[in-house]
């Protein structure tokens, strides 16, 4: 069973409520797909009810923990030791286009560190948790990191950027190094769960650039607390203030940041 801390199981009550109400609007949505606007602006509404629950639910429970929520923004509480770091829907095209592969991100930081995390698929009810110290799970099964060794068996995921996103060059040079040397590259969608996939040894590793904080917080302690090994992308260990990260076993880490450093 996984370690429940107070504080996840305050984590993981608010995601499931929050995950019911998402999973009604993603069926709701396919009424809408016919129109341009409708799905865009449902999207961004129901994006915008599942922060206002989790946050509603978090302070309930929590009322002097800060924030910080995609689209709110910081909010400061009497306590700012601790922070709840929040993705109310990772994966938003996935959503709008009615593809079931998206998530609820929620990280707790204890002065500066991750303590708990929440990576919540509200389609597949899978419930990725991990507590400092404690370790990671997939509801009630513990999680590792795969032991693949070698580039050539590794399957990795990758964030790709689009349209109004910078470094579209440099990421294809990175692209073109990592396809040459693994069994694959795939493209989900959703940060969080890339990274949750890391920790359950799907995925051999992950790398992207160009994120923020809520989109990694919570996936960062699941691979560290999977056993992975989690950087940015210049080695360094500050990938939620740098916006770009690479996730995998100690053994492929160091190889993926090579390849890529030198691409
Ligand atoms: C996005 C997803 C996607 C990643 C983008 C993120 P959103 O988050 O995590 O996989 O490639 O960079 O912005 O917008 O769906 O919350
Ligand atoms: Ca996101
Ligand atoms: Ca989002």
């Amino acid at each position: 069973m996984p370690y429940l801390s107070p504080a996840l199981n305050v984590m993981t009550t608010a995601a499931r409520k929050a995950g019911r109400k998402l999973i009604r609007d993603f069926g709701e949505l396919e009424n809408l797909q016919v129109s341009m606007k409708g799905p865009a602006d449902f999207v961004t509404s129901a994006d915008r009810r599942t922060e206002k629950i989790l946050i509603e639910e978090l302070q309930r429970a929590r009322p002097d923990y800060s924030f910080l929520v995609e689209e709110s923004g910081q909010i400061d509480g009497p306590d700012k030791t601790h922070r709840f770091i929040i993705d109310p829907l990772d994966g938003t095209t996935n959503f709008l286009h009615s593809i079931p592969h998206f998530a609820i991100s929620i990280g707790l930081e204890r002065e500066g560190q991750m303590v708990s995390a929440v990576v919540y698929n509200p389609v597949t009810d899978d419930m990725f948790t991990a507590e400092k110290s404690h370790g990671a799970y997939l509801n009630d099964k513990r999680l590792r990191v795969a032991a693949r060794k070698t580039l050539p068996e590794s399957l990795i995921a990758t964030g790709i950027p689009f349209l109004g996103k910078d470094g579209h060059e440099p990421y294809l040079r990175e692209l073109g190094a990592v396809m040459g040397a693994t069994s694959g590259v795939r493209r989900f969608g959703a940060a969080a769960l890339d990274l949750a996939y890391v920790a359950a040894g799907r995925f051999d590793g992950f790398w992207e650039r160009g994120l923020k904080a809520w989109d990694m917080a919570a996936g960062i302690l699941l691979v560290r607390e999977a056993g992975g090994f989690v950087s940015d992308l210049d080695g360094g260990s500050r990938a939620l203030e740098a916006g770009h990260i690479l996730a995998a076993n100690e053994t492929l880490h160091p190889q993926l940041l090579k390849l890529l450093k030198a691409a």
